[in-house]
Parts: C-alpha cells; sequence; structure tokens
C-alpha cells in the first residue's frame, strides 16, 4: 500500500517535472528568437495542423448556418467583381491568375482566384472569412471596413465565378492585373 502511493506521487512529479520543463523551453525558444517571427520561414508542422484544425472547427461552428440576404443578379454580382478588384485582387488576383509581388511574400499562400476559386463552398463561409479573416494568415477581417451588404455582394461574386451573368463577367475581365512588379533576379 505504502509503495503503491510511493509510486504514484513518483510518476505525479515526474509528469509535473516534464510539462514545467516544455513550458521552460517554449518560453526560451520564444525569449531567445529560435520561434521565427520572419515571414519566410516555413511555418513548423505543429502550426500549420493547429491553425487549419482551429479554422475548420470554427467554421464548422459559426459559418455554415450564414445565409445571404442578397438574390443573385447581374448587378450585385458586378457590384461584387468591383469591390473585389479594390479590396481583394491585390492578394488574390485578377483573371490572369498572375500572383502580384504582395501574394507571393505571403507566407501562407494566397489563393488566386481565376485558378483556384471558392465556387464549391458555401457562400456564408466565404462571407465569414471576408468578415473575420484567418489568424496565422494574411487574410484580413473586414467587418470595420467594408458593411455587411458589400461582404455578401462580394462573397456571392466569388460563389458565382464560375458562371457569371454577361455584365458580371466582362467587369472581371477588364480588372487590370495585379501583378505591377516584375522580380528582377
Ligand atoms: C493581404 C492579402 C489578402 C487580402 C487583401 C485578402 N486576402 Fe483573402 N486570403 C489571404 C491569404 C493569405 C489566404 C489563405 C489563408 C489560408 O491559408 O487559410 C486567404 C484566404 C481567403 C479565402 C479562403 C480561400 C480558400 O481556398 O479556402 C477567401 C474566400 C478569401 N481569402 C477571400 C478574400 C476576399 C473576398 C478579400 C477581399 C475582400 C480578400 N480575401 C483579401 C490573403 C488576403
Amino acid at each position: 500500500m505504502a509503495n503503491g502511493s510511493h509510486s504514484l506521487r513518483v510518476m505525479f512529479m515526474t509528469l509535473v517535472g516534464a510539462a514545467l520543463l516544455l513550458i521552460v523551453l517554449a518560453l526560451i525558444a520564444v525569449w531567445t528568437g529560435a520561434m521565427p517571427a520572419n515571414a519566410d520561414a516555413a511555418p513548423g508542422r505543429l502550426e500549420t495542423w493547429a491553425a487549419k484544425r482551429s479554422l475548420h472547427a470554427t467554421l464548422n461552428r459559426d459559418a455554415l448556418g450564414l445565409k445571404s440576404p442578397l438574390s443573385t443578379n447581374d448587378s450585385i454580382l458586378t457590384q461584387g467583381v468591383r469591390l473585389y478588384g479594390t479590396y481583394c485582387a491585390v492578394c488574390h488576383g485578377t483573371s490572369d491568375g498572375k500572383a502580384s509581388a504582395v501574394a507571393r511574400g505571403l507566407y501562407q499562400h494566397a489563393p488566386q482566384f481565376a485558378k483556384d476559386d471558392v465556387t464549391d463552398d458555401p457562400v456564408g463561409v466565404t462571407y465569414w472569412k471576408i468578415t473575420h479573416g484567418i489568424r496565422f494568415t494574411g487574410m484580413p477581417a473586414f467587418d470595420s471596413t467594408l458593411t455587411t451588404n458589400e461582404r455578401w455582394t462580394i462573397a456571392t461574386f466569388l460563389a458565382r465565378q464560375d458562371s457569371l451573368t454577361p455584365g458580371a463577367l466582362a467587369a472581371w475581365k477588364a480588372l487590370p492585373s495585379s501583378v505591377e512588379v516584375k522580380k528582377s533576379e
């Protein structure tokens, strides 16, 4: 009996010791800069896994039930294209599918929607991402800079990007390329 409780106590102290050691090592990594703060370092596997897993769970909880208040017509889609050109194209590109210098410098790759669109995602999920942004990435939150209506308008355009009305398609093709700077070396 006495022996049993002794070995339990040893096990408990070992666990506490190991946990403390991990915390101290993590603090040393932060303090000495061993944890990279630069955007051109590849993010670690743990960071990538945690960011993806928690985004997935957050979207399931908060975004799946969101319903658009807008109907989809040529005028809404065309407005969506214009707003996209102003606020999003610098990172997500225009119809030529070429990534800008800003997009190429992001360490979480910003999908170029001309090639890699989000038409399969529920419109509410895209609205949520525009509204709240995506933590650990360059994707900004637009809840304090765009109105609810503007955010739904852009989300509506992205949901229908593969089946635009003629006016919206012409506006999309007319957005200027977001590539202004060529890499010189
Ligand atoms: C400063 C750069 C930047 C700007 C500006 C930006 N985004 Fe993003 N966006 C990103 C990055 C980086 C990601 C990738 C995040 C990730 O890896 O999860 C992203 C992801 C997304 C996604 C998810 C894509 C997918 O495949 O799941 C959507 C949708 C999106 N952005 C829409 C927009 C819209 C709409 C705008 C404009 C209102 C916008 N973004 C503006 C950088 C940006």
